[in-house]
C-alpha cells in the first residue's frame, strides 16, 4: 500500500495533490466534494493588494468628500477601522471552510509591494489560514524598473507578509521569469518563506485579428507546460531548504509523479479540476498511487527529488550542455528511426 502522506509546510498532508488558488473552492459544497475525492489541502483564490487599497482609498474619498461639506463632519462620521471594509468576505469564506473542511486551508494574497495592505495576512491568520500563499504576480510591464529592484521589492513583500502572517507559514508563488532564480529563491527563503510554489501562469493575452483588441480569456494549461516547471523544481530541490509546490501543467498521476520525482512536496491542479470537477482529482490520486506502487515506491515521500539535478547520475542532463548535445543529435524525420 502506498503512503501519500507528505509533510509541507510544518503540516501534514494526507495527499501531495492539492487544490490551487482559483474559483473551485468557491463554494464550500464544491471544496468538500474536492477534499472527498482525495485532496490534500485547498488554496482559496486570491485577494489581490489593489483589491485592499482601492476599497481603502475608497472609503477616504468617501468620508473625505462629506467632510468638505460641514465642517463637523469628521466628528460624525464613523472611524475608518470600524467599517467592514477590504477582505471580510474572504475571512468569512475562510472561516467557514475551515469549520466545514478537515483538510488545510490555505489562504492566498497576491502583492508586489511591502505596505500596509500586507496587514491582510494578519487577519487571514487570525481567521485561521493554516498556511498563506504569496502570489508575487508581476508580468514586466515597468518600463524602467531593473530586475534587481523588482526583485528587492518583492523580497521586501514576502518579510512583510511573513512578519504580518506571525508564525502562521507563507509559501511564495513564484514566476518563471527569474534570470537568477535559484539566488532568489534562496533570497525569499533568507525573507522567512516556508515554501515556494513553481510557477505562476501569466494571463498570456492573444490578440483578437477582428476587433485589434487583446483577447482577455484565460486558457486552461496542458501537460505541455510541466517541463519548465520540472527542470526549476529539479535545480531548486535540494539547493533550497524549503518544501516546493509544482503548479502548472499537471493533468495525469504520471505529470504528478514527474513533479514529484523532481522534488515538488505538492503538487498543484487547477485546470485539470476545473474541466472534469472532482473525478479528476480521483483519477489523478489512483494514477499516482498505481505509479509509485509499479515502480516500488512506498510513499510519495520516498519519491521526492529521485531525479533532481543532485540526484541523477548525469546532472548535465539538467545543464546547458545538454541543449548542445540534443541540437547536435537532430535528425530531419525521413532519417530518424
Ligand atoms: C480561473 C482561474 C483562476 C485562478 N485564480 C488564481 C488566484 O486567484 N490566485 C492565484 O495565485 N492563481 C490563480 N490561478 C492560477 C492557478 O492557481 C494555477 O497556478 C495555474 O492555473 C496553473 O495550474 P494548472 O495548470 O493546474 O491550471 C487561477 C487559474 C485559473 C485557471
Amino acid at each position: 500500500m502506498v503512503d501519500l502522506s507528505t509533510d509541507w509546510l510544518g503540516l501534514r498532508l494526507r495527499s501531495p495533490l492539492v487544490v490551487g488558488a482559483s474559483p473551485l473552492t468557491r463554494t464550500v459544497e464544491h471544496a468538500q466534494r474536492l477534499a472527498d475525492a482525495g485532496a490534500g489541502a485547498v488554496v482559496l483564490a486570491s485577494v489581490f493588494e489593489e483589491q485592499i487599497v482601492d476599497e481603502q482609498l475608497g472609503l477616504h474619498r468617501f468620508i473625505d468628500s462629506y467632510v468638505d461639506t460641514d465642517a463637523e463632519a469628521r466628528s460624525f462620521l464613523p472611524d475608518i477601522d470600524v467599517i467592514p471594509i477590504g477582505p471580510a468576505p474572504t475571512l468569512r469564506h475562510l472561516q467557514a471552510l475551515r469549520a466545514a473542511l478537515d483538510i488545510p486551508v490555505v489562504a492566498s494574497l497576491n502583492g508586489i509591494t511591502p505596505g500596509g495592505w500586507t496587514d491582510l495576512a494578519r487577519q487571514l491568520a487570525e481567521a485561521g489560514a493554516d498556511a498563506l500563499e504569496l502570489n508575487l504576480y508581476e508580468p514586466p510591464t515597468a518600463l524602467h524598473a531593473t530586475s534587481a529592484e523588482i526583485e528587492a521589492r518583492q523580497i521586501e513583500t514576502v518579510a512583510a507578509v511573513v512578519e504580518a502572517a506571525s508564525g502562521v507559514p507563507v509559501t511564495a508563488k513564484l514566476s518563471p521569469f527569474y534570470a537568477g532564480l535559484t539566488a532568489f529563491a534562496t533570497q525569499i527563503a533568507a525573507a522567512g518563506a516556508a515554501g515556494l510554489v513553481l510557477f505562476n501562469r501569466f494571463y498570456q493575452p492573444d490578440i483578437d485579428l477582428d476587433t485589434l483588441d487583446v483577447d482577455r480569456r484565460i486558457v486552461p494549461s496542458t501537460s505541455a507546460e510541466l517541463p519548465l516547471r520540472l527542470h526549476a523544481l529539479a535545480v531548486l530541490h535540494g539547493h533550497v531548504q524549503l518544501p516546493l509546490t509544482a503548479t502548472g501543467g499537471v493533468h495525469t498521476g504520471l505529470d504528478a509523479a514527474k513533479a514529484i520525482l523532481c522534488g515538488a512536496a505538492t503538487v498543484q491542479l487547477v485546470s485539470a479540476l476545473l474541466d472534469d470537477g472532482p473525478a479528476a482529482l480521483a483519477r489523478i490520486s489512483r494514477e499516482l498511487t498505481r505509479w509509485l506502487d509499479t515502480h516500488h515506491y512506498r510513499s510519495s515521500h520516498d519519491a521526492c527529488g529521485a531525479t533532481a539535478l543532485h540526484s541523477v547520475a548525469d546532472p548535465t542532463a539538467w545543464e546547458r550542455l545538454n541543449y548542445a548535445r540534443i541540437l547536435e543529435s537532430w535528425q530531419p524525420a525521413r532519417t530518424r528511426r
